[in-house]
C-alpha cells in the first residue's frame, strides 16, 4: 500500500500502478498514430530506428520521469520547483501542462471517431463491404459532419472528465484491470486474419524490410517524437503518475513492463494494418490519420462474427483512449490543484472545458470546414497540425529538457539515491545514469538539429 504525502492520492497496489501506467501509455498512440506515422514514414526503417529509439530514449527518459515523479510526490511544475527552486526549469513544467491541454483537445476528437465506429460497425455500414470506398465514404462522412464530429468530442471529454472526478484510485485504476488484455486479445485475432489475407506479403515487407534511401531527418524525429507519445513522455504524465507512488514501489521493472507491453501493442497493430492495406485496391500506406479507419472495417467484414468483434475492437480503443485520455487531463488537474489549491472538481470542469474549446477547430477540420482541413502554407489539416508541433516537437524538447535536468541539474548522483531505495541492483542505474547524461541529450539534439539543417 502506498504512503502518499499529502491528501492528493495514491495508487491502491504497485499492479494497479503498472496497470495504469500502461493504461496512459497504451492507446490511440499505439493503434491508431503509429501505424499512421510508419506508413507515412516509409515503413520497416521507420519501425526499425523507433524500435531503437524506445529502448535507449524512451525507456531511460520513463525511468527518469517515474523518478522525479516519486521523489517529488508532486506535478511536473511543482517537481521541477522543489528540486531546482526558483529557478527556470519551473517552465520545463509549464510546457508539460500546455502540452497535455493541446494534445487532450485532439486526442479526444480521434477517440470520439472510434466511438462512432462502434456504432457503425453495429449498425451494420460495414456489413459485406462491396468496395472499399464504401469504407472511405462512411469514414469520411462521419469525420466530416460538423455535428456528429463534435458531439462525438463532447462524449469522449465528457468521459474523461467524469474519470478524472473519481480521483486516482477510484476512477483511473479501476478502468484498466481487466479492458486490456481483451483488447489484446482482439489484436491478435486481426494479425492473425490480416496476414493469411491472400496478397499480405507485398504489405509485411513494407513492414519488415527496411528501405533506408527513404529515410530523411523528418523520419528520425517522426519515430522519436512517436516514441515519446506512445509511452506518455516528455510533458510530465509519467512525472504525475509516478507522484503516486510510493518508496518501497519498484520502478525498474515498472518501466519496462509498461515499455514492453506498449511496444508490443504497437507492433501487433502495424502487423494488423499493412498486410491487409496492402491488398485493399485505391489505399496507400501514406493515407495518414484516416488509414487505420480505412484499413480496419476490412478486415473485420472478412472474419466471422466480424460485426462483433469489431464493434468489441473500437470499444475497446476507445476504453484505452481514455485510460490515456485521463492521464492527459490528470497532469493538468494536478497541476491546478497543487499550485493554485482548486479542488478537483473546478479543475476538472474548468479545464475540460478548456480542452473541450481547443479541439474544436481539430474536429471541424476533417471536411466540414475547408480552411480548417488543409491550413495555408503548412498544407495539413489542423488537426495533424497541433499533433506535428505538440505530439512530436513539444514532446521531443520537453523530453530533452528533462534529461538534461536529471543527468546534468539534479544529477544522475541524486535520482539513483531515489532508484535505489525500491532498486538497489545498480547495474541497471549505471548504464541508466550514462545513457540519461549522454546519450539521450546528445541523441534528440542531434536529430532536432538536422531536422533544421534540413528545413532551411
Ligand atoms: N501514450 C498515449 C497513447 O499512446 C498518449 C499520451 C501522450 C498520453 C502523452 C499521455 C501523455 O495513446
Amino acid at each position: 500500500m502506498t504512503t502518499p504525502s499529502s491528501g492528493r492520492g495514491a495508487w491502491g497496489s504497485r499492479l494497479g500502478f503498472v496497470l495504469a501506467a500502461a493504461g496512459s501509455a497504451i492507446g490511440l498512440g499505439n493503434v491508431w498514430r503509429f501505424p499512421t506515422m510508419a506508413g507515412k514514414s516509409g515503413g520497416a526503417a521507420f519501425v526499425l530506428i523507433y524500435l531503437l529509439c524506445v529502448l535507449f530514449i524512451g525507456l531511460p527518459v520513463l525511468l527518469a520521469e517515474l523518478t522525479v515523479g516519486r521523489r517529488t510526490q508532486k506535478n511536473p511544475v511543482g517537481a521541477f520547483e522543489r528540486l531546482a527552486p526558483e529557478t527556470g526549469w519551473r517552465w520545463v513544467g509549464a510546457l508539460g501542462v500546455l502540452t497535455g491541454v493541446v494534445i487532450l483537445s485532439y486526442y479526444s476528437v480521434v477517440a470520439g471517431w472510434t466511438i462512432g465506429y462502434i456504432v457503425e460497425t453495429l449498425s451494420g455500414t460495414f456489413n459485406n463491404i462491396q468496395s472499399p470506398d464504401a469504407v472511405t465514404r462512411a469514414f469520411t462522412g462521419l469525420i466530416g459532419n460538423p455535428v456528429v464530429a463534435l458531439a462525438l468530442h463532447a462524449l469522449f471529454m465528457a468521459l474523461t472528465m467524469f474519470v478524472v472526478l473519481g480521483g486516482v484510485q477510484g476512477g483511473i485504476e479501476r478502468w484498466t484491470k481487466i479492458l486490456m488484455p481483451v483488447l489484446f486479445l482482439i489484436l491478435i485475432l486481426l494479425v492473425i486474419r490480416s496476414v493469411t489475407l491472400d496478397g499480405a506479403e507485398k504489405g509485411l515487407s513494407f513492414y519488415l524490410k527496411p528501405d533506408f534511401s527513404q529515410v530523411t531527418g523528418t523520419t528520425f524525429l517522426n519515430a522519436m517524437g512517436q516514441a515519446f507519445f506512445s509511452l506518455s513522455l516528455g510533458m510530465g504524465a509519467m512525472i504525475t503518475y509516478g507522484s503516486y507512488l510510493s518508496r518501497r514501489d519498484d520502478l525498474v521493472s515498472s518501466a519496462v513492463w509498461v515499455s514492453l507491453a506498449d511496444t508490443l501493442i504497437a507492433v501487433l497493430a502495424g502487423f494488423a494494418i499493412f498486410p491487409a492495406l496492402f491488398t485493399i485496391p485505391g489505399l496507400e500506406p501514406t493515407e495518414g490519420a484516416g488509414l487505420v479507419f480505412l484499413v480496419l472495417p476490412n478486415i473485420f467484414d472478412k472474419i466471422p462474427g466480424g460485426l462483433f468483434f469489431g464493434a468489441g475492437f473500437f470499444l475497446l480503443l476507445a476504453i484505452a483512449a481514455l485510460t490515456s485520455s485521463i492521464s492527459l487531463l490528470e497532469v493538468v488537474v494536478a497541476y491546478f490543484i497543487d499550485e493554485k489549491g482548486w479542488t478537483r472538481r473546478r479543475a476538472v470542469i474548468v479545464l475540460g472545458s478548456v480542452a473541450f474549446l481547443l479541439g474544436v477547430p481539430s474536429a471541424l477540420g476533417n471536411g466540414a470546414v475547408a480552411a480548417l482541413s488543409r491550413l495555408p502554407v503548412v498544407n495539413q489539416s489542423f488537426l495533424d497540425f497541433m499533433d506535428m508541433l505538440f505530439g512530436n516537437f513539444s514532446l521531443t524538447i520537453g523530453a530533452l529538457l528533462l534529461s538534461l535536468f536529471v543527468g546534468w541539474r539534479w544529477g544522475t548522483g541524486r535520482a539513483l539515491e531515489e532508484i535505489r531505495l525500491s532498486n538497489p541492483e545498480t547495474w541497471f542505474g549505471r548504464l541508466w545514469a550514462l545513457l540519461i547524461r549522454f546519450l539521450c541529450p546528445l541523441a534528440i539534439g542531434a536529430i532536432l538539429v538536422n531536422l533544421i539543417l534540413e528545413t532551411i
